[in-house]
Order: structure tokens, then C-alpha cells, then sequence
């Protein structure tokens, strides 16, 4: 482990262990994108890889990309018939355009929305489409709320520790037709997401996705300070002895103009 995205860090193995909701919900994803043999395929944002092999069994010819070294080592060890790059989706390039773009569960970490769009259009060809779902406005809102109070309350918050963007339907539609998308379809719908481990999981949430906030405190402020978060969350996110997460999610299908 230890790769940082900012200040956030993953550690792969324990990623797919302890959060697989992440690729199982992708999978219907992955019936939007009704990938063909033959299409050549960018999964912006891939992780582990999980969905571009999934992708891949339809025959068609799939390029992972993820700003994690660390994800894109552990893509290539579990799936080394693939192909997978290190890359930041928000400014990464292609000579040869895609059919298509899918993405789960990776947009809302690329903060700078308006590059990301203009480079995912940019690497899908004209009439190639674009699939992709990730959290929208609201998303996480009592975590996001616990930790920016908590760390407020100690001194300790700044507004550039937030590393995530969740977006209305109409802002991200509007991006998108911005730089030359048709947006044929968009939803936005609540997802409350179960987490594994009982009492421990908002623990392996907050250790596994806070970076940007926890990385920088000492190891007793940080205890502190996940403690609190728990706390604070727990009437709204704790039920009958499991964690529920509020997580929101959009969904969209464009396709790239002529
Ligand atoms: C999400 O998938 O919505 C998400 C996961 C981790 C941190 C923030 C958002």
C-alpha cells in the first residue's frame, strides 16, 4: 500500500476484501455499457480491474486506467491478459478514440469535472459512447457532514481536504453537453449500501476512503477524530447492528456528438 491520491491512499487487497458492493454493483453498469466483441473499450477509473474483466468476456478489447499504482498493480497481477495503465482520468490521452467509456464508482474522485469531461470525450470517437455511474449530490452527506464538523470542532479542517465531487443531474448533464455529448439517459436514485463487519465497518470505511482528512494527523487525532465520526453518524447510518451508508449515485448513458 501507501500510493496516494492526494492524501488519500489505497491498499488493494484489503479494498476488494472489504468493500466488494463496489464491483458487484458495477455489474449493471456493465449491461448499460452492452459491450460487443471486437469494441475497444477505456474503463476510466478501473481499480482492481474487476469490471474491465468482466467487460473483456465479451470479446471486446479493454484498457484499464487508474490514478492508484497500487490498484493498477494489483489489476494487472489478478488479470494479466489485460491491459491496464497508470494514468490521472482527469487529463489522460489517447492517439487512437474509443467505442466506448465506462466508469464505476471513479468520476466523483476526479475533482477537476470539467477535464475529466473534455478528456473523455476527446479519447471516445464521434458516436462512441460513454457509461458511467458514480456518486451524486448528497452522496455520503452524513459522513462528508460528521468529518467536517468533527475536524472543524478540533481546528483541524480545510476545505481542500474534501477530495470528492458529487454533482446534481443537471450539473454534470450540462458538462457533458458542454464538451460535445448527447446525454440520452441520466438517473439519479439513493443507493443505501450495507457495509461487512458489523460494528467495525464505518472503521474500515473512514480507514479505507478518508485519507484526504486522517492522513496528515498524528495516530492519536486520528482515532479521535474516527471515534467522533462514528459517533456523530451512527443515529442516521447504524442499523440494527450493521452499518448502512447513504450513498447516491448517478447514472448516465451519452453518446459523443458527430
Ligand atoms: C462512492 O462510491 O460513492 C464513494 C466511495 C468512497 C468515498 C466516497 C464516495
Amino acid at each position: 500500500m501507501t500510493i496516494q491520491h492526494g492524501q488519500q491512499q489505497w491498499d488493494a487487497r484489503n479494498y476488494d476484501r472489504s468493500m466488494p458492493f463496489v464491483s458487484a454493483f458495477g455489474q449493471e453498469v456493465v449491461q448499460w455499457l452492452n459491450p460487443q466483441a471486437g469494441e475497444r473499450i477505456i474503463d476510466w477509473g478501473c481499480g482492481t480491474g474487476d469490471l474491465s474483466a468482466r467487460i473483456a468476456e465479451s470479446g471486446a478489447k479493454v484498457h484499464g486506467i487508474d490514478f492508484s499504482q497500487e490498484m493498477i498493480r494489483e489489476a494487472m497481477t489478478k488479470y494479466p491478459h489485460l491491459s491496464f495503465e497508470h494514468a490521472d482520468g482527469q487529463h489522460w490521452s489517447t492517439d487512437l478514440p474509443a467505442d466506448a467509456i465506462f466508469s464505476n464508482a471513479a468520476l466523483h474522485w476526479m475533482k477537476d469535472a470539467p477535464s475529466t469531461v473534455r478528456a473523455m470525450a476527446k479519447a471516445v470517437r464521434p458516436g462512441g459512447r460513454l457509461v458511467a455511474e458514480f456518486g451524486g449530490k448528497g452522496n455520503i452527506a452524513s459522513i462528508s457532514m460528521a468529518l467536517e464538523d468533527v475536524m472543524t470542532a478540533k481546528g483541524w479542517y480545510e476545505a481542500s481536504m474534501n477530495p470528492w465531487y458529487f454533482p446534481s443531474i443537471g450539473e454534470y448533464a450540462s458538462l457533458l453537453e458542454q464538451f460535445g455529448f448527447r446525454v440520452m439517459q441520466a438517473i439519479h436514485f439513493d443507493r443505501p449500501t450495507s457495509l461487512q463487519y458489523g460494528e467495525q465497518g464505518m472503521v474500515n470505511w473512514l480507514d479505507t476512503f478518508a485519507g484526504s482528512y486522517l492522513n496528515h494527523l498524528t495516530k492519536e487525532q486520528r482515532v479521535n477524530v474516527i471515534h467522533n465520526v462514528v459517533e456523530q453518524t451512527r443515529p442516521h447510518l447504524m442499523k440494527e447492528g450493521q452499518w448502512v451508508v447513504d450513498y447516491s449515485r448517478i447514472r448516465v448513458y451519452a453518446v459523443r456528438n458527430g
